[in-house]
């Protein structure tokens, strides 16, 4: 019975920085009786759950798996036992609240739990809690304005490399890359035959060991990126003029700990 089942919470718990949660997502956080952080089936890691872990106390916080394949059978087997876990907390009459990195809503592994749970038990409340995306710190960090005026954002994967950057540059100003990490040779090339290298910016890491930005998209010809790296690109203004005199303020390119190229913490 809806009435006697507790709620299902989608949290977004920022980018990075523990200090970029929402008041909101702490206050739930300190109420449910169970915590999922989403993690990859290939090691015991999650970003997610370092980041809440200080506004949890005592509560546990189960990993939830999600398996990096394409394969369907796969993942929608990984989706119904991650719902199934969750509604056994829910349907017991207790709240539960799942964390993922950023937003919940944007490139996320909470919209395959959300759909999932919908659809094995509709019933259920589900109540999503907005967080701060990676594009947003990255912008914030550096004072750059995403859009201005009656400019456009276009938001997309560099998952299957540059081929969606082409597509994109003519209806947009402004370009939003999220995935970069795996297909980043395309990418690069594609900014070159497109002459936007230098009308970008590379974040890696935001808010955490090993983070760094990069103006001079040059000298990561043949680089590898680390898994949380995005490219903001404005096709009209120089980034460096965007920027301006804060360019000098930026953090030093700092080079990441190898580990970070193979980790993969699922988000
Ligand atoms: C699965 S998507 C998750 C997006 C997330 N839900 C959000 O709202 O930003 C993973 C991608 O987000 C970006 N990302 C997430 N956190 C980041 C960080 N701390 N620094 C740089 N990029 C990050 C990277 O492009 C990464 O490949």
């Amino acid at each position: 019975m809806a009435s006697q089942s507790g709620t299902l919470y989608g949290i977004g718990v920022g980018p990075g920085d523990p200090d970029l949660i929402t008041v909101k997502a702490v206050k739930i956080l300190r109420q449910v009786s169970t915590v999922f952080a989403a993690g990859s089936t290939k090691n015991g890691y999650s970003l997610a759950r370092d980041i809440v872990k200080e506004y949890v106390g005592e509560t546990q916080i189960e990993k939830m798996s999600f398996p990096m394949t394409r394969d369907k059978k796969t993942l929608t087997e990984a989706w119904e036992g991650n719902a199934r876990r969750a509604l056994e907390v829910v349907e017991a009459g207790t709240d539960a609240a799942f964390v993922t990195l950023g937003d919940p809503l944007t490139y996320s592994t909470f919209s395959y739990l959300l759909r999932t749970v919908k659809r094995l038990a509709p019933h259920i409340r589900i109540v999503t809690v907005p967080g701060i995306t990676s594009y947003q710190a990255a912008a914030a960090m550096s004072n750059m304005p995403i859009a201005e005026g009656e400019e456009s954002v276009h938001l997309i994967s560099g998952a299957k490399g540059g081929a969606t950057l082409r597509k994109a540059i003519d209806s947009s100003e402004n370009i939003v890359m999220l995935k970069t990490y795996k297909h980043f040779d395309d990418i690069y090339q594609t900014l070159e035959d497109l002459g936007l290298l230098d009308h970008c910016v590379l974040f890696s890491r935001l808010g955490l060991d090993g983070e760094s930005v990069v103006q001079d998209l040059r000298s990561l010809k043949s680089k590898k990126m680390p898994y949380l790296s995005l490219l903001i690109v404005k096709r009209n203004g120089l980034v460096r003029a965007a920027l301006g005199a804060r360019a000098a303020n930026l953090p030093a390119r700092r080079v990441a700990p190898q580990s970070v190229y193979a980790e993969n913490p699922r988000c």
